[in-house]
């Protein structure tokens, strides 16, 4: 089965908007639990464009499913990721221009660095997944640094502008999942997901969470997040 990991960083953009306490992302991950929210995600950036530390430190004692956190793999982050232990930790580049995640890490030209990050996430406990473009030599580069898990980026299947060229990315990434599966890696997919275009995603082999954030968030500014992240899990569940 599928499970949906809800990405709040928006509830803490639209608070960061006017710097202010509300609304929380502390509580927006308790209701989004509430919907059934398999797990939490949030990703800390450089620039603190969203989340905060404050955020990160209350949702480790306060989740209660697991909590992933996006970062980048850059020391400060990694010192704080061993303070904070969260239940699993997805790399991802970050440039500070970008209006969200654009691309997969570049798990080929950085695996020298990466494996040592990855090995001392992992060997302490906490274990490692890497987003990345879903290529082959990508997927073959993660499994050899030994990060546990892929996320695969779905934002080329979700930004496809026809048929034909959103079937062309859903092979891609049915041929990803097929070898990461092959080279012992487990995997999660995310990145531009919404209720519309994700079943096909959850119908991939081995594919394990779904991060969904913007959908999400957009969709509970109208509706609750409670519902939201409900109507979520029902287009995502297997009949
Ligand atoms: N996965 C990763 C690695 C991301 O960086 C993001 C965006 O923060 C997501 C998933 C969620 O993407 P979206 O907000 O488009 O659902």
């Amino acid at each position: 089965m599928t499970t949906l990991g809800v990405n709040i960083d928006h509830v803490a953009t639209l608070r960061q908007a006017r710097r202010t306490t509300e609304p929380d992302p502390v509580t927006a991950a308790a209701l989004a639990e509430l919907g059934g929210a398999d797990g939490i995600t949030v990703h800390l950036r450089e620039d603190r464009r969203h989340i905060q530390e404050r955020d990160l430190l209350l949702l480790r004692q306060t989740v209660q499913t697991h909590l992933n956190l996006e970062m980048a793999a850059v020391p400060s982050m990694v010192d704080l990721a061993l303070q904070v232990k969260p239940d699993y930790i997805t790399l991802v580049p970050e440039r500070r221009e970008e209006v969200t995640t654009e691309g997969g890490l570049d798990a080929v030209a950085q695996q020298d660095y990466l494996t040592q990050v990855v090995a001392t996430l992992q060997g302490a406990g906490i274990p490692v997944s890497l987003f990345i473009d879903a290529q082959p030599a990508q997927i073959k580069a993660a499994a050899a640094l030994g990060a546990q898990f892929i996320e695969l980026h779905t934002g080329p299947y979700a930004g496809a502008s026809t048929e034909s060229l959103r079937r062309e990315q859903l092979q891609i990434l049915e041929q990803a999942c097929v070898l990461a599966q092959a080279q012992g890696v487990r995997v999660n997919a995310g990145h531009g997901l919404t209720y519309k275009n994700v079943r096909p995603v959850t119908e991939l082999p081995a594919v394990e969470e779904l991060n969904i954030g913007h959908s999400i968030i957009s969709r509970a500014v109208f509706v609750g997040l409670e519902r939201a992240v409900r109507e979520m899990k029902q287009a995502i569940k297997l009949d």
